[in-house]
This record gives structure tokens, sequence and C-alpha cells, in this order.
């Protein structure tokens, strides 16, 4: 079921490797619009290769009216020409191949633009061939909305048309109708436009709010949510018990995964939001499995404490199938900045952490710099998350910011001022300058994806965690005879370096401070790595 590797015989390159996020229309500028397109990632991937990921997830490419910037897809088999063509799209994966990385693309499966030609065919009346392919309902028996579904993004999931008199169902902005995936048509459409790209020699997908795709077919009300309180977003204010994880959904994605299994070697990763218990199903089970990897975010959503933490792994670890690979996402385009939330110094902690875990880490662009929080005036704001709920302060706009790469006007992002501001100190928070300075974030990351790379016990190794003292958090992590303890101070005092009672320190292999540090304790802020040796 699992593609070998020339190199690692017992694991594929997704569950050794480390994949790096773009979101391209802030990654780098060729042609001067101010927005990130192809043509610039291409002549950014040797950087990748020097950081040391070994692949790369682009956000939408598709052609989009960009409502939600490329998540609104017209067209699922071309380039939007913002970004490019296909033709550079060619390109772009030949010259990703060339360095020995793979392409994953996302995939946009619950719904599509509002522009989209099945749509506007599926609006034009009851009677259109592709009306079924869209989720059409008549007004309550009182008249309003169906039901009482919510948007992701606030206010009703329910779109009145006045020319048919019904309303279609969209699960986040309205100008992104939910597709039906009931009707056995639009999963066959679908499953060829990721033939289309699979052909032209992608790696994998990562499949957008998986859990979505299918609806209770009843539509009835979702219940209420009790421990709802005005400081969370309106869709909170209902648990999407109907409108969300479905049954009939993971037979869909269990079809997803026996096509990419058809070509060998490819990967799936699903966007998915649920507790353990529910997020473990997507895996599927060994005879018919699921997506390789579904997304886990709780990196981003748990609180930053060393026993929060240890739960947390604990947990998750015990969720898995015998068969699922884990994964650890710490940063996306939907989240806040890591270093926003956490500070720098625990910044830095995290990239230990996220890259010294057992499962597959999900870098975000620009978190290898430790961008912070970016303020955005009003007047530049385009993320249309935060127009629907603007009170709540919760617009991504401050997580898509363009790459800083040097000194020079606009940061070498772009010729002309980029699509959204920069992070303030890009000056002196840009990749020229980190890469020339061995205390920089960039040399950190740089640093431990190397030794991530250098030793199997962090790539794939066993991992235990261990008992610590208050605000440490501590674990191992073996393959072979090699045995590395990985520590973690997640306070501002001096710690002591825990060891298990069977063995001693041999070395430090990695510390988060610039000086290595080898004395029994860890400094505040300090993540190290030591190998260990047989107690004597
Ligand atoms: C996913 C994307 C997000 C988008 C939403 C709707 O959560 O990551 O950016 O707005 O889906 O497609
Ligand atoms: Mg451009």
């Amino acid at each position: 079921m699992i593609a070998m590797d020339e190199r690692s015989p017992d694991h594929a390159w997704w569950q050794r490797g480390v994949i790096y996020q773009i979101y391209p229309r802030s990654f780098q500028d060729s042609d001067g619009d101010g927005i990130g397109d192809l043509a610039g990632i291409e002549r950014r991937l040797d950087y990748l290769v020097a950081l040391g990921v070994d692949a790369v997830w682009l956000s939408p490419i598709y052609p989009s009216p960009m409502a939600d910037f490329g998540y609104d897809v017209a067209d699922y088999c071309d380039v939007d020409p913002i970004f490019g063509d296909l033709a550079g799209f060619d390109r772009l994966l030949a010259a990703v191949h060339a360095r020995g990385l793979k392409l994953i693309l996302d995939f946009v499966p619950n719904h599509t633009s509002d522009r989209h030609p099945w749509f506007e065919e599926s609006r034009a009346s009851r009677d259109s061939a592709k009306r079924d392919w869209y989720i059409w309902r008549d007004p309550a028996p009182g008249g309003g909305p169906p039901n009482n579904w919510i948007s992701d993004f606030g206010g009703p999931a329910w779109e009145w048309d006045g020319a048919t008199g019904q309303y279609y169902l969209h699960a986040f902005l309205k100008e992104q109708p939910d597709l039906n995936w009931r009707n056995p048509q639009v999963g066959a459409a679908m499953r060829e436009a990721l033939r289309f790209w699979l052909d032209r020699g992608v790696d994998g997908f990562r499949i957008d709010v998986l859990w979505h795709i299918v609806k209770d077919a009843a539509f009835p009300d979702n219940p209420l949510n009790p421990a709802w309180t005005p400081a969370m977003t309106e869709r909170d204010k209902v648990l999407q018990l109907h409108s969300t994880d479905q049954p009939e959904a993971h037979a869909i994605s269990a079809d997803f995964r026996a096509l990419a299994d058809g070509y060998g070697g490819k990967v799936l990763i699903g966007e998915i939001f649920l507790p353990n218990d529910r997020h473990a199903r997507w895996y599927g089970t060994a005879e018919r499995p699921q997506v390789h990897l579904p997304f886990n975010f709780q990196l981003i959503e748990c609180a930053w404490n060393a026993a929060g933490l240890r739960r947390t792994i604990a947990e998750y670890e015990a969720s898995l199938p015998r068969f699922g690979w884990p994964n650890w996402v710490i940063g996306s385009h939907d989240a806040p900045r890591i270093a926003a939330r956490l500070g720098e110094a625990q910044a830095r902690v995290a990239a230990m952490l996220v890259l010294t875990l057992r499962g597959t880490p999900t870098l975000y662009q620009g978190d290898e710099l430790g961008i912070g929080e970016v303020p955005i005036p009003p007047e530049r704001i385009r993320d249309p998350q935060h127009f629907r709920q603007p009170h709540l302060g919760i617009g991504r706009d401050r997580s898509r910011t363009p790459m800083p790469w040097d000194a020079s006007p606009f940061a070498g992002f772009s010729a002309v001022e980029p699509w959204l501001p920069l992070n303030p100190d890009w000056p002196r928070r840009n990749v020229a300058n980190q890469a020339g300075d061995p205390g920089s974030m960039l040399a950190l990351y740089r640093r431990l994806l190397g030794l991530r790379r250098a030793h199997p016990a962090l790539s794939v190794g066993s991992l235990h965690l261990l008992e610590a003292e208050d605000e440490v958090l501590a674990y191992e992590r073996r393959a072979g005879d090699e045995r590395l303890l990985v520590a973690l101070n997640l306070g501002s005092a001096p710690r002591r370096l825990p060891l298990p009672t069977d063995a001693a320190i041999d070395e430090t292999v990695g510390t988060t401070l610039v000086d290595p540090s080898t004395g029994p304790e860890l400094a505040p802020d300090e993540g190290r790595i030591v190998r260990l040796a047989r107690a004597r």
C-alpha cells in the first residue's frame, strides 16, 4: 500500500520528508504586478533546497475570481493568468523535480466559484442539466432559508436566487456554492480534474475542507452550541453535526485514494478539523485507505504549555490507526503566525518541536524567518473572512504578507508595491540577512532540517514521551541503535535536562540557542537535542 522509496525502503517520501506550504500570491512576483506567480516560485526553488524541505504544497493556482483568493475555483484544469499558464506550470514542475523535490497541489472539491461554468449552468434554470450539481432547496415552510446552517465565514449558509426562486448552499462565501457530491456526475468530473494534474506529474494533493463535502440528505437544523459566546465566530453558534463529517464522505475520500494509488508514489492530505476519534477515521482502514495524512492542526490550536502539549501528543498518537502515519502542522495561510502567537524565543522552540516530533511536518512560508504580527492598515485589508465579521479580528491577511527576500525595494518580492504590506521589520527580517546570521531563525530552521535529514531517529524513529519538570516537554526518538533526547524548555527559568534512567548524555546534537550548550541545565526558552548513551 505504501509507496516504496529508493533511499529508505520502509518509508515513503511523504513520511520521511518535510512539506513546505507556499501561498503563491505572496512568494515571489516575477512580472511586476505586485502578486506572486509561478515563474517567481521557479526562481526561488534553490532557496527551498538550501532550506532543506522535501515537498512544496501550493495553495490554489487555478483560474479564479479571487473572492477567496483562489479557493473559489472557476476551472479545475487550468492556471489563473495572474499566476501564469499551463506551460509555465509544466516548467515549474520540471524544475521542482530536477531538484529532487515534490509538488503538491491544492484541490478544492467542496465548492466552486459562482463563476464556474458548472454553477452558471446550474443557476440558469430549475431544469438545467447541471441544476443538481449544486445544492438547491426551497425556502422553509414559513419562508426564509431552508435550515439554520451558518457559513464558516458568518451569516446564513444559504443564498437566495430570485431568478429561479430557490436557495443554494454555501459553506463559505456566497461566491463559493457547495457542490452536490451525492450526484455521481460531480464525482466523475472532479476525479477527471485530479487525473488531469496527476497525468502532468504532480505528486499529490492537499484536499480543501475534506470533511465538509457531504451533507445530511435530510438537511435538518444543526444543534445550537450551548457554549457559544459573542467572542466566538458566528459559525460556532451551531454544532456542524449535519453539515459536515457525514459517513458518505469517507467513501468519496477512499475513491480519491484509490485513484491516487493507481499512479503510485502520490500523497493525499486532507484538511480536516475534528476531535481525534473522528479525525482518525479519515485514514480509512488498511483494506480501504483514505487520505495518507489527515492534517493535524493541534500545535496551532492547543495551549502552549508542557503539560498540555504532552497530553496533546499522547492522545493524538493513541488515536492513530495502526497503519496511520502522524503529521503536524505549525502554520498556514489561515492561522495566525506562530511567532505572533508565542514570541520569537518560543517560536524557536516550536520549530524544534515540529521538526522532531514523530510524523510529517508541514511548515508555512515565512515562519522560517520568524515573521510575527503584521499590522494591516484598514485600507489594505483584503481577506473576505475579515469583512464578514470585522469585530472579531480574525482577518488572515497578516499571515499572507509577501516573503521578504532582501533589503532592496519591496524586499525583492516585487518591483512594485505588493498586494499586501510587507512585515514592518523586513529591512532586517529578510532571507538575505538571516542567511548570513547563524543566530537567525532561518539558520535554526536549516540546522533542524539538516538534523532531521541526517538522523533517521528524528524522521522515522519511534517516539517515547518522558516525565520532566514543569514547563519542560521531553521525549526520546529512537531508530536502530540511535537514541536522541529532545528537551524543550517552554518557560523563562532554567530547568534540569531530564534523562531517562537507563541513559547518559553522549553529546549535544542541536540546540535552539546560538551557542551550543552542554551543561545539565536547559537555559530559558532552550530546546536541545542530545544523543543518549547507555548508562554505565
Ligand atoms: C480552507 C482554506 C481557506 C479557505 C476555505 C474555503 O479552509 O484553507 O483558506 O478560505 O477552505 O475554501
Ligand atoms: Mg506577478
